[in-house]
């Protein structure tokens, strides 16, 4: 399938995961990319991947909670491949804490990488999107829709990426934008280690959100962003889709 041939995406946390799967997804299927994150050397690696699938392909650092990081990306995207199609906000940080312990700085640092960062990167890239009648997807979490005990800062930032994401659809749908979003969970990346569970946590707890079968590479979630950004998912807008093997059946 070669559905984003001739488009141009910019997908942020890029350097792993669901983002390394999406960048190298979307390459796979002819786009052309512009590729953020933090961690430079695994960006490189990543743009490596994409190049291999025969994309064109900028890999550039940014701080998705940095306004003037964002701007100038969005800017450099654009000057680079003339315009942009599909926005990907996939980058994000999991902190989990017992809730008494959660201190002030530790929240607003949730909020200002998942739920800040989508929405300035929305801004900056929305003027460039309502030329193409292009599309964006959020990478929101089963957190937005259920309870995760330790989750309070990471949930919050989610339902809140859940609720931003139907605001541009319904405010932009009729300008030929999408905005929809997608809500893993137990996907296998580097966040969902053990290590971020906070010490003399309640595991029954924690085990309450299995998948039915197992859980599952980013590969599977970057198939459904792929089809959210493409022609396939015209009449797709303010749309979650969950991606957590039934888990919230
Ligand atoms: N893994 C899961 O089970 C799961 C479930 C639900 C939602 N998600 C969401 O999926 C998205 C991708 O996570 P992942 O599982 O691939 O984890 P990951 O840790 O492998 O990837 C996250 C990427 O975001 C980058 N990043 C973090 N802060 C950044 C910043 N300020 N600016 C730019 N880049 C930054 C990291 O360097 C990393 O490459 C996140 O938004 C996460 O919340 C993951």
């Amino acid at each position: 399938m070669r559905r984003m041939e001739g488009k141009v995406a910019l997908v942020t946390g890029a350097a792993g995961g669901i983002g390394r799967a999406t960048a190298l997804r979307l390459a796979s299927e002819g786009a052309s990319l512009y590729l953020v994150d933090l961690a430079d050397e695994a960006l490189a690696e990543t743009v490596a991947l994409a190049e291999k699938e025969g994309a064109q392909v900028v890999g550039a650092r940014c701080d998705v909670s940095d306004e003037a990081d964002v701007k100038k990306n969005v800017a450099s995207c654009v000057e680079r491949f003339g315009k942009l199609d599909a926005l990907c906000n996939v980058a994000g940080i999991l902190l989990l804490d017992h809730f008494p312990d959660i201190s002030v700085e530790r929240f607003r640092r949730v909020l200002e990488v998942n739920l800040v960062g989508p929405f300035m990167l929305t801004q900056a890239a929305l003027p460039h999107l309502l030329e193409t009648k292009g599309s964006i997807v959020n990478v929101s979490s089963t957190s937005a829709l259920a309870g995760m005990p330790y989750g309070a800062a990471y949930g919050t930032s989610k339902g809140g990426v859940s609720a931003f994401t139907r605001t541009i659809a319904v405010e932009f749908g009729k300008h030929g934008v999408r905005c929809n979003a997608v809500n893993p969970g137990s996907i296998l990346t580097a966040m969902a280690g053990p290590d971020v569970v906070p010490k003399d946590a309640d595991y029954k707890l924690i085990m309450r959100a299995q998948p039915l079968d197992e859980p599952r590479p980013p590969e599977v979630v970057a198939a459904v962003i792929a089809m959210l950004v493409s022609e396939d998912g015209v009449h797709i807008n303010g749309e979650e889709i969950r991606v957590d093997g039934g888990t919230l059946a």
